[in-house]
């Protein structure tokens, strides 16, 4: 259990936070509660796709077929829609990445975009790269599981987190329903292509020193704490402030 003291939103910068993991690995849910500690937002690329393919826009209709295939959105796409997103004003103070960047040419990418649009115009904490591990078959049960409402956002696991009363979300009670891409073809195809992309990646930031192994496979209140604990160590120690 997390003692009440320590989940009461935290003040301290954390700057950008970048969270990576397979697909299940539990960067949705652990964002959540990064999000409200530090007071910064979740910005998931899956969810702009998700809402972008729900509203039928330009870019839902070009991503739709990528997604349903398990495959990555080109580059060139996401991009766009992140850079958009990024400038709100709710991003000023940092933010929460999940679900990007998923190969290196995506970490290229957001380096410049934070040291041309962040680093220069104010005092900013370098990023925190946030990998979580899950082993295998937990990652299958829990992609088969998971249900989400789809009015605020919550996620539950039929296995590991059911709601009070079955199918129903225990916040607004509203129906949960399945992700589309949870159907064990497209799951399997979704972590085949994590497994191609992950290495380099991870060596990516481990050799720029950000990046901080949590152990995924540990009940959720646990990875919790790793990651706030990971977190509050990244803010009290000088070396990554740039300004
Ligand atoms: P995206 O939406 O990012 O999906 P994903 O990476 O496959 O990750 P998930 O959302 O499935 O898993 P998660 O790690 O968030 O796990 P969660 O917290 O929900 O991407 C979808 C698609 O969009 C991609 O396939 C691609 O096409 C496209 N896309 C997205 N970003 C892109 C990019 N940058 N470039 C190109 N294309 C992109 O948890 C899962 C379940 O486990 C839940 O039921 C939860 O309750 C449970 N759980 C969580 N933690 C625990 C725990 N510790 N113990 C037990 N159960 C747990």
């Amino acid at each position: 259990m997390i003692p009440a003291e320590a989940q009461q939103p935290k003040t301290v910068n954390v700057g950008p936070v970048i969270l990576l993991g397979a697909p299940g690995a539990g960067k949705g849910t652990q964002a959540k509660a990064i999000a409200a500690r530090y007071g910064i937002p979740q910005v998931s690329t899956g969810d702009l796709l998700r809402d972008n393919v729900l509203r039928g826009s330009e870019l839902g209709r070009a991503a739709q077929a990528y997604m349903d295939r398990g495959e990555l959105v080109p580059d060139a796409l996401v991009f766009d829609m992140l850079r958009a997103r990024l400038g709100n004003v709710d991003c000023n103070r940092g933010f929460i990445l999940d679900g990007f960047p998923r190969n290196q040419a995506q970490a290229e990418w957001l380096d410049k975009l934070l040291r041309d649009r962040f680093f220069s115009e104010a005092c900013w904490v370098a990023p925190i790269v946030l990998s979580f591990t899950v082993e295998y078959n937990g990652l299958l049960q829990r992609l088969t599981g998971r249900r989400s409402c789809p009015a605020c956002g919550r996620i539950y696991n039929i296995h590991t987190q059911p709601p009070k009363v079955a199918g129903v979300c225990d916040v607004d009670g509203a129906k949960l329903v399945m992700r589309q891409d949870d159907t064990e073809d497209v799951i399997s195809e979704r972590l085949k292509v994590y497994e191609e992309m992950s290495l380099p990646l991870r060596q990516y930031y481990a050799r720029q020193g950000r990046l901080v192994e949590v152990d995924g496979n540990r009940p959720q209140a646990e990875v919790t704490a790793l990651a706030w604990h990971a977190l509050d160590e990244h803010a009290r120690s000088g070396e990554p402030h740039i300004c």
